[in-house]
This record gives C-alpha cells, sequence and structure tokens, in this order.
C-alpha cells in the first residue's frame, strides 16, 4: 500500500515564503498539540530564515523555540532545513561548526534535517551528514531542482546515488522556485524509485501555481512524501495546501490517513492569524496569487522581487527586461547553478551590474569572485577560461573540499561573547550570525539586569548602584 506522508511546513517554509518568517512561538504553541496529534510525517519548524528571523526581528532565542515546541509535540518527528556547510547562513563555516551545530539541533529535539547545497556539490554535505547519522538523526540529503541544459535526469539520478552511498536517510527533491512541471515530476520520480532503496520526498512552491499538479503526478509515480502548508499559509509562494492533497487523494491506494476534521480545527486557528498579517501588511496579496513569470523565465519569484528593488535603487527600474535576458547568461557563465540561497542573489546582482554598467563583469562582487575561485563548490559545467579571466585574472581556483581550508571557528566564537553566555548554544548563535546575535545577547543581559537593579533599588534605596 503505498500510503503518501506529508510534511506539514505552516512552523516553516510557510511563513518564511509569505511573510518573511515572522510567525512568533507564541503563535506557534497554542496549536502545536493539535499539530501533533494529526499524523503528520513531520513537522518543519527549524533552520531556513527562522534562526536569523528569531534573534534579528523577533528578539527570540530560536533554540529556545524549538525546545517549547519538542517539549508539546511528542509524537510527530520535527524536522529542520540545513544548507550543508552553510548551516543557516550565507557563506561556509568550519567543520567544527557545523559538527557542533548538527549535535546540539538534535539534542535540543530535531529528529530530521534536510541538508542541501545550492550548487549540489555534495562534498558540501559530508559533514553535516555524517554528524546528524553519527547523533541518531535522520539524514535527509535534498537535491536543488533546476532547470538548465545540463539537469536532466541522469544528472538527478547520479546525484541520488551519490547521497544514497553518502548514508542519506532519505532524499528530496527541493524545488524552491516551483518549477517542477507535472510530466516532469512523474518521470523523475520513477527514476528515482526505481534506482533508490531510500524514501523520496518531494518539495516545491506554489509560485507558478503548478505544484499541486506535480505533486499528484509524483503521487501516482511512487513519491513517499511530500511537503504541504495548511490552506491559510498555502498557495502563492508557499507550499500547496495540505486539506485538498488530502482529499484529493481520500480512499484511494494513496491515501494519507489524515482525518479532515481534524484538519479543519488547525485551519480555523490559523486564519485570524493570516488575517492579522494581511491587515498590517507583512503578508502583501502579490505573493499570493500565481506568478507567470517564474515559469517564463524560471527564476524564484523572491528573486524576481530583489531585482526590482536593485534597479529601483538605481533609478533604472526601466532596464529590467534587459536584466531579465541577461540572467540566464550570467547562470551559463558561471557554469549553470540552481538560483537558490544564496546563487539567486549573487547571480540576481552580477546580471543587474553587467546591464547598468554598460560593460559586462566590469564590476563583479566579492562573492561571485570567491565562486569562481572554487570556494562555494564545483559548478556542474566547469567555467569557460575567459569568463574566469575577466573576473579573478590569472588566479587559480581550489579544487578541494572549500571547508578544508577553513581553520576551526569555534573557540574564537567563544572567547567573542565569553561575558554573555547562558549557554553553550549561543556561542553558535554568535558563530553563525555575529553582530545580530550579540545584539540579542545584550538585549538578554540589560533584561536581565534591569530587573535586578529594580530589585535592588527596591532594598537598598540608599546604595547608589
Ligand atoms: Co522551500
Amino acid at each position: 500500500m503505498a500510503k503518501v506522508k506529508i510534511t506539514e511546513t505552516v512552523l516553516r517554509d510557510a511563513h518564511q515564503s509569505l511573510l518573511a518568517t515572522r510567525l512568533t512561538t507564541d503563535e506557534m504553541l497554542p496549536i502545536v498539540e493539535k499539530l501533533d496529534q494529526v499524523g503528520y510525517h513531520s513537522l518543519e519548524m527549524w533552520g531556513g530564515a527562522t534562526f536569523d528571523a528569531c534573534l534579528r526581528f523577533l528578539n527570540e532565542d530560536p533554540w529556545e523555540r524549538l525546545r517549547k515546541i519538542r517539549k508539546a509535540v511528542k509524537n510527530t518527528k520535527l524536522q529542520m532545513l540545513l544548507r550543508g556547510q552553510n548551516l543557516l547562513g550565507y557563506k561556509h563555516y568550519a567543520d567544527d561548526v557545523v559538527s557542533e551545530f548538527v549535535k546540539k539541533s538534535i539534542y535540543n529535539g530535531i529528529d530530521i534535517i534536510r541538508i542541501f547545497d545550492a550548487l549540489n556539490d555534495t562534498r558540501n554535505l559530508e559533514t553535516a551528514v555524517r554528524v546528524t547519522l553519527q547523533e541518531g538523526g535522520h539524514a535527509q540529503c535534498a537535491i536543488s531542482y533546476t532547470i538548465s541544459p545540463v539537469h536532466n535526469i541522469p544528472y538527478y539520478v547520479a546525484k541520488a546515488k551519490e547521497m544514497e552511498e553518502m548514508g542519506a536517510s532519505s532524499i528530496c527533491i527541493k524545488d524552491m522556485s516551483g518549477i517542477i512541471t507535472p510530466y516532469a515530476a512523474y518521470e523523475l520520480v520513477k527514476e528515482l524509485k526505481s534506482v533508490c532503496k531510500v524514501p523520496i520526498q518531494l518539495h516545491s512552491h506554489y509560485t507558478s501555481g503548478i505544484a499541486s499538479m506535480a505533486y499528484l503526478k509524483a503521487i501516482e509515480a511512487g513519491v513517499d512524501v511530500v511537503d504541504t502548508a495548511i490552506s491559510p499559509f498555502a498557495l502563492g509562494t508557499s507550499q500547496p495546501a495540505t486539506e485538498p492533497l488530502v482529499a484529493a487523494i481520500q480512499n484511494t491506494e494513496y491515501d494519507t490517513g489524515i482525518d479532515l476534521s481534524r484538519l479543519n480545527e488547525i485551519t480555523e486557528y490559523f486564519k485570524p492569524i493570516k488575517d492579522k498579517y494581511i491587515e498590517n501588511g507583512l503578508i502583501s496579496p502579490k505573493v499570493l496569487g500565481v506568478d507567470v513569470n517564474t515559469l517564463v523565465y524560471q527564476i524564484p519569484g523572491g528573486m524576481l522581487s530583489n531585482l526590482i528593488s536593485q534597479l529601483k535603487q538605481q533609478n533604472k527600474e526601466d532596464q529590467l527586461e534587459k536584466v531579465m535576458a541577461e540572467v540566464p547568461k550570467v547562470r551559463e557563465d558561471l557554469g549553470y547553478p540552481p538560483l537558490v540561497t544564496p546563487m539567486s542573489q549573487m547571480v540576481g546582482t552580477q546580471a543587474v551590474l553587467n546591464v547598468i554598467m554598460g560593460e559586462r563583469y566590469k564590476m563583479v562582487p566579492k562573492e561571485i569572485k570567491d565562486y569562481v575561485r572554487g570556494q562555494y563548490g564545483m559548478p556542474i559545467t566547469p567555467i569557460a577560461d575567459e569568463i574566469k579571466k575577466k573576473i579573478i585574472g590569472n588566479e587559480e581556483s581550489i579544487t578541494v573540499r572549500p571547508a578544508d581550508l577553513i581553520p576551526p571557528q569555534l573557540n574564537s566564537a567563544r572567547l567573542g561573547i565569553k561575558e554573555y553566555i547562558e549557554q553553550e548554544e549561543d556561542v553558535l548563535s554568535y558563530a553563525l550570525f555575529p553582530q545580530i546575535a550579540l545584539n540579542f545577547f545584550k538585549d538578554r543581559w540589560s533584561q536581565k539586569y534591569k530587573i535586578e537593579s529594580t530589585l535592588y533599588n527596591e532594598e537598598n534605596k540608599n546604595h547608589p548602584i
């Protein structure tokens, strides 16, 4: 019986995609026990941008969120997203940081870690996968899905096999742009199911309007798990909605076994929260519709809005067409990187610079230079010598695993915040986001100090502090 399982994304990807990751722990906690009773395969609730947003915007400790949710969720597996050697940041970290981060994530309650690399360079997954397995976690390796002349079924199959050999507990097709078509999904899942022993999961976004059709075809091809979001936080740039998918395959051989009436309580809970965020403007009605540009240009919706705002800042909005035409060219020059964080931002910025400078690669950001130097990993096709020369001159690119060149970072991070450490996890928050973590710690410290100093003043009115 090919029962289909569901990963519910409302606590992570759904609000990251629709409202810039701003759901608070207090908004999640009243419903997590209900979510736990549904019978989901897993609840995605951590990683991606949640960590950064907690510290930067919500003045929350992300570790505390994880512990609180873990305490309430007793049956369902908790899942997180990890950008391989980039962890939850935007650059490579040393192995000691990656290893400690994975250990602490599992220790604090994560069961499944979905690990991906923007370039599908599996060397960047090695440390995270190894430590996840050592710690008794489920290491899901995700293949960043993209469309290009070189990203074909044999390529994806080879990647999946490589991941399985590394010890992946399952494989995810990560379609971050929402561009996988129903028949492409069918063919890819069918092929992966025939060569892989581990379960196959599909993750997509509704951005272009095709994701739920792709899910259905993937289900027919034998996919084991799909990612959906409860309807108030589904569709648009988020995932396909949970309830219609559950209903669509009810009483078939794929039946999820999930009770629709159980889901209804969760839907009702999230409706007013969504309304609140629409009213205060955090959810823009624009992200809720179908974005056909994604299909035409095969770039993620978020990237398109970034390009528009970059051009606006330069008063060059009229150049959008040219930039859109430049994006695939830059991508080709750079060996067809999938357009996922951080590559989507890097390729987009370079395309904007190439157009507004009036000369290609006249100005190149440091990140693109580092990429061409091999510091992000290996692109699927080699970068042509003439492009390399334009970007880094006669410098040699590295060919080793990029993290082999990064010395340990944990001790210096510990020293950097030693007066603020309240838990070992603070060292990791600081290693990942030094400035915003420090602000958070200072604030946490002064809150405490304020309370203590009030007590002190009450009792010892005549002693100045
Ligand atoms: Co996603």
